[in-house]
């Protein structure tokens, strides 16, 4: 990993000293705020999040708050986003609407807030020349074959396939042409589907988790032969912080731990860890347009700035997570009712 000293114009050197993290109540956003504020003290955080239905302020409990603030609003509210983005050296755009499940039954908030919100972050950026890091997926590049030896790297092309694939890769395309075209300090990084505490109970590992702890028999949408690439969330946190700090400015770095399963794999290793049979679970119908496979190759960001995953035992997490939601239910107790009733109303 690059240190400071031999930072290059290209390269961002220090440590942000007041960071905006944009979606910071959210899964991945709230693990991102915790790592910086207990591992980096030079650093205060600016949170802000809508709170939608995936934010929870409860996820931030317990950090200082002379630390950390949590301004409630919205990404496409440009005023807001202007005074804040002003006062900060840096901006991690985590605010999304990240369910592809959602997207598809109503795309509106999808291209509203990924798409029309990252252009709001851009201009803020724009204007106060400040640094901008955009959280992105491996979504965009479409889908692979089972058979196909390839995997996604830096250069694949675009090509989305879903909803919310399609907003996330029109918002890579937004950062991509300010940096072109008003020279915004900004990186991109395209991270694999992840997996810890505080995920939503409306995404695969935590419904199939919750679903045995509630006593009711998780869901495996179409042949479940499904393959997703599966990353620690604290392995991604890591990878954005050192992107951050040391990535090479107008650059996309593929975040990734070499962690392929198919959906079926993972549910058995869930019901195995769990005490269940591996057959206790029901077959729904198919996701419209479901991506068959995911897998990506981040030999670039290993090569280039040293990032190595440290959960490299996927049972282990497993096993912590399934711990984490078992001493968790408070949290996740009422989001649950809701998922559900609208997941059998889709009849998934
Ligand atoms: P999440 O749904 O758990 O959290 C999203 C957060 O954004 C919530 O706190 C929500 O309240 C907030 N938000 C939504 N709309 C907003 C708006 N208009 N203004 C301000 N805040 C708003 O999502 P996540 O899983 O933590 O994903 C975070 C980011 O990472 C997203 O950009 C997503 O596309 C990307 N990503 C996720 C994964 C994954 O596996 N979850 C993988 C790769 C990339
Ligand atoms: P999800 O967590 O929604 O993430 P993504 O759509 O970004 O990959 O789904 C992961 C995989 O699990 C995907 O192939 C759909 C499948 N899935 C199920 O089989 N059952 C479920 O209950 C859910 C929510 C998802």
């Amino acid at each position: 990993m690059q240190d400071n000293a031999t930072a290059t114009a290209d390269r961002p050197s220090a440590a942000p000293r007041h960071l905006l993290v944009t979606g910071g109540c959210g899964f991945i956003g709230s693990n991102f705020v915790r790592l910086v504020v207990l591992e980096h003290p030079d650093t205060r955080v600016t949170v802000l999040d809508k709170l939608t239905y995936a934010g929870n302020p409860y996820n931030l409990a317990g950090l200082p708050t002379d630390r950390v603030e949590l301004v409630v609003g919205d990404i496409c509210d440009q005023q807001v986003v202007d005074r804040l983005v002003e006062r900060s050296d840096a901006v991690v755009n985590f605010a999304a609407e990240s369910h592809n499940d959602n997207a598809i039954a109503d795309p509106q908030p999808c291209m509203r807030t990924n798409v029309q919100g990252t252009f709001c972050l851009l201009e803020a950026c724009r204007r106060h020349d400040v640094r901008f890091h955009h959280i992105s997926t491996d979504e965009v590049f479409g889908d692979l074959a089972l058979d196909d030896p390839a995997r996604f790297t830096e250069a694949s092309p675009y090509c989305p396939l879903s909803p919310y694939a399609s907003s996330k890769a029109s918002a890579d395309m937004l950062v991509r042409a300010w940096v072109r075209t008003y020279g915004v300090r900004a990186t991109i990084s395209n991270c694999s589907n992840n997996y810890g505490p505080y995920q939503h109970v409306e995404k695969f590992i935590p419904r199939a988790v919750t679903s045995v702890l509630a006593g009711v028999r998780p869901k495996l949408y179409g042949d479940g032969r499904n393959v997703r690439d599966w990353i620690h969330v604290d392995d991604h946190c890591r990878a954005i912080w050192v992107i951050l700090t040391h990535g090479r400015l107008g650059e996309t770095y593929l975040v990734g731990a070499d962690g392929e399963r198919s959906n079926i794999e993972v549910l058995h290793t869930i019901l195995r860890l769990m005490g269940r049979d591996e057959d206790a679970f029901d077959w729904v119908r198919d996701r419209p347009g479901h991506d068959r496979r995911y897998a990506l190759d981040a030999g670039k960001l290993r090569r280039e700035l040293g990032w190595k995953p440290k959960h490299t035992d996927f049972a282990e997490g497993l096993s912590q997570t399934i711990a984490w939601y078992r001493e968790h239910e408070a949290w996740w107790r009422l989001a649950k009712v809701a998922t559900e009733a609208t997941y059998a109303k889709r009849g998934q």
